[in-house]
């Protein structure tokens, strides 16, 4: 049977890439954008609209996908801070840090919270972490509000699984590495095509095995 996904954040980069990695894949893929982007150019994909920051947004793209069922819900929508991403935690504006936490941590609950319900028994919902979200791994410390809020967000989906111990299905927090993006920056050590390929067969492995997952591109547990 055809998988289906359903991508929250795909306009670009990273989420854009695993939106047509899994439709390459032969999955039937819906894919979310905040505003017009290049997914219109993937033939065979289905392109809905939200900003995941904005929970009337959230709500009313439940609405829309009544009745849909994917076997995969995938969170990858994320953000930096614009004004200085070296920033210390000393130096943050209460805006910026507010912004990057709605954005990393709460949202992407939310809209697991909104939309889990649209995932079968067998399904996998996912959600895109970061290897800086890792406390055990922090020794060289930077980028200190995006860490955080990475690390937020796992401890909100451990918090979440906690909640649904007799939850069949897999939760997943993926770790795509250091990717040349917009939000990576050009300095970073893979390409797109060398980070999505991996997430994607990560998600493949772990699907139908359930419990929640730290894991990066290449399947191995990052600590948490
Ligand atoms: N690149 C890396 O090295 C790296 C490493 C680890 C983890 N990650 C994570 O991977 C994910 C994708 O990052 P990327 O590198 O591909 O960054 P990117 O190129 O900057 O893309 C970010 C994506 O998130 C979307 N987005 C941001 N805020 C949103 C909101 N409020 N509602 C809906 N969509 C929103 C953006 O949509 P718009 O086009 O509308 O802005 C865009 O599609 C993020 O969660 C990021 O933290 C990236």
């Amino acid at each position: 049977m055809t998988k289906s996904a359903l991508i929250v954040g795909a306009s670009r980069g990273l989420g854009y890439a695993l939106a047509a990695e899994f439709l390459g894949r032969g999955w039937r893929v819906t894919a979310t954008e905040r505003t017009r982007s290049a997914l219109h150019e993937l033939a065979g994909l289905t392109v809905e609209t939200v900003d995941i920051a904005v929970p009337e947004q959230v709500a009313a793209l439940r609405e829309r996908l009544a009745g849909a069922s994917f076997d995969l819900l995938f969170v990858n929508a994320g953000t930096n801070y614009t004004t200085d991403p070296s920033a210390t935690v000393a130096d943050v504006s209460t805006e910026d840090f507010t912004r990057v936490m709605v954005t990393n941590a709460l949202s992407p609950m939310r809209v697991v919270e909104t939309l889990q319900d649209l995932v079968p028994a067998t399904g996998t919902i996912g959600v895109m972490s970061s290897g800086q979200g890792s406390v055990a791994d922090n020794t060289n410390g930077g980028f200190e509000v995006y860490r955080a809020s990475k690390s937020a967000l796992n401890q909100l989906m451990r918090s979440y699984a906690a909640r649904h111990a007799d939850d069949p299905r897999t939760l997943l927090l993926l770790a795509p590495g250091w990717v040349k993006t917009d939000l990576g920056g050009p300095g970073a050590r893979l390409t797109v095509d060398e980070s999505i390929p991996g997430v994607a067969d990560t998600i493949e492995a772990w699907a139908g095995k359930g419990g929640l997952h730290y894991l990066d591109r290449q399947g191995q547990t990052v600590n948490w």
